[in-house]
């Protein structure tokens, strides 16, 4: 039966919820996939910890140098996240010939060309299924299961901690402060959350995935990026009360003019199957040229759903030693010919605060239309001292031609604020 060595850099949760599915179900792969695989070490500061997981003091590495020399160890997993010292550490292992699994999805959407390039000198492994959406093999179906295809679009709920902090706002009504406190409290969001409400998080996920579905470079440079921060309880209830719910979504799509990617607040019409994605799960819709939908649920985060898509890499690469790296100009700055569109095109939620009198909705109206800008829907709401909240639904329009009637329809004499412009996804 095929040996396999395997060292951990980092036993933090994904770094023990992979040691425990590969110590706990070491029977179970030498039965379902002929592999006997064995944690040989790991690299981890915190002693105490790697022997409360199970691991022989003999087993835990000071140095990376340890690790890269030990010619037992196969493949190395790198759950340390961050760019430095990930980084030289995941170089180290390629140099020295070893395969590489990481969940790292801020180095890989940095440095994926750099460690790529060592990976294919050395003729070395580079798997980062666990980058993305934790436990949904997103990567793999669109590197293994979806060539038929030319894809057209991938949207995605791909961070859990904002998903949850929108579903707490929106069943309870909470204020955007207490919904993160509580997902601070329950470990989903981070005590400095900027990461992944500032949508950082949700942006490397994006770069990478949208790389591989539209075969060529996206830099996290091209990813438009807004976060939740700005988000209001009354957003959220006015769409619900027309029938939308609010996500944070990352938007890949391949389009006649060009490709976009842009990660912002989306409100998705309640049939559409990401409006049900809730709490902190994860989730990504695709639309092939020949499958038509697919979509993809679970687990974005956590020990063992991340652990499950790394130990799944650990197999993948110990079953295929004929590596495939990408096909496309994988350089830093990718290939010169791809064309991004920035002007996109949306439906848009727009809240205005205005005076209740005649002719206000009417002088709003027209400057839509002066610019093209056709509105889909319209709700004013009973009067609050004489200020009263409208919000207009949009049909698909240019952002440029949405602004441009904004910018003159807050000088409309009535007109007292533009609250909130938030798209929306049909
Ligand atoms: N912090 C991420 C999330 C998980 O909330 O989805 C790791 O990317």
């Amino acid at each position: 039966m095929k040996k396999v060595g395997v060292a951990i850099l980092g036993l933090g949760v994904v770094g023990g919820g992979t040691y425990k599915i590969l110590t706990d179900n070491k029977e179970y792969f030498k039965k379902t996939q002929g592999l006997d695989i064995t944690v040989e070490m790991a690299l981890e500061k915190n002693v105490d910890r790697a022997v409360s997981l199970g691991l022989a003091k003999s087993q835990v590495a000071s140095s990376i140098e340890e690790v890269v020399s030990n010619p037992n160890v196969d493949i190395v997993v790198e759950v340390i996240g961050g760019v430095e010292p990930a980084k030289t550490f995941v170089l180290k292992a390629l140099m020295s010939g070893k395969t590489v699994v990481t969940s790292n999805k801020e180095l890989f959407a940095k440095h994926w060309p750099e460690l790529e390039s060592e990976a294919k000198k050395m003729n070395a492994g580079l798997f980062f299924e666990a980058s993305c959406v934790g436990g949904v093999p997103i990567i793999r179906t669109l590197q293994e299961g979806m060539q038929a295809n030319k894809i057209q679009s991938i949207k995605g709920i791909i961070n859990g901690t904002t998903n949850y902090i929108l579903t707490k706002m929106a069943n309870e009504g909470s204020s955007y402060e207490e919904a993160l406190k509580e997902a601070q409290r329950l470990g989903y969001a981070e005590f400095n959350p900027t990461a992944d409400v500032e949508g950082f998080d949700a942006t490397y996920k994006l770069s990478i995935l949208s790389s591989l579905a539209f075969n060529t470079k996206i830099a996290i440079e091209n990813v438009h990026r807004e976060g939740i921060t700005g988000v209001s309880k009354e957003d959220i209830k006015y769409g619900k009360e027309l029938g939308y719910t609010l996500k944070l979504l990352g938007i890949g799509k391949n389009t006649e003019n060009g490709i976009e990617v842009r990660v912002h607040p989306t409100f998705v019409a309640n049939d559409n199957p990401l409006a049900s994605v809730n709490d902190s799960f994860n989730a990504v819709h695709i639309v092939g040229d020949s499958v038509g939908e697919i979509m993809l649920y679970g687990r974005g985060a956590g020990a063992l759903p991340t652990g499950s898509a790394i130990v799944s890499d650990v197999i993948f690469a110990a079953r295929h030693t004929n590596y495939h790296y990408t096909m496309f100009d994988n350089s830093a700055k990718g290939n010169k010919e791809t064309k991004f569109v920035s002007d996109f095109t949306s439906q848009y939620f727009i809240r205005l605060s205005v005076q209740d009198s005649t002719g206000v909705l009417s002088k709003i109206a027209g400057v839509f239309a002066k610019h093209n800008v056709s509105i889909r829907e319209v709700k004013q709401v009973a009067e609050r001292d004489g200020k009263v909240p409208v919000v207009i639904i949009t049909h698909i329009s240019p952002e440029s031609a949405v602004n441009k009637a904004l910018e003159k329809i807050k000088l409309i004499d009535g007109v007292f604020s533009v609250d909130s412009v938030i798209r929306l996804e049909s």
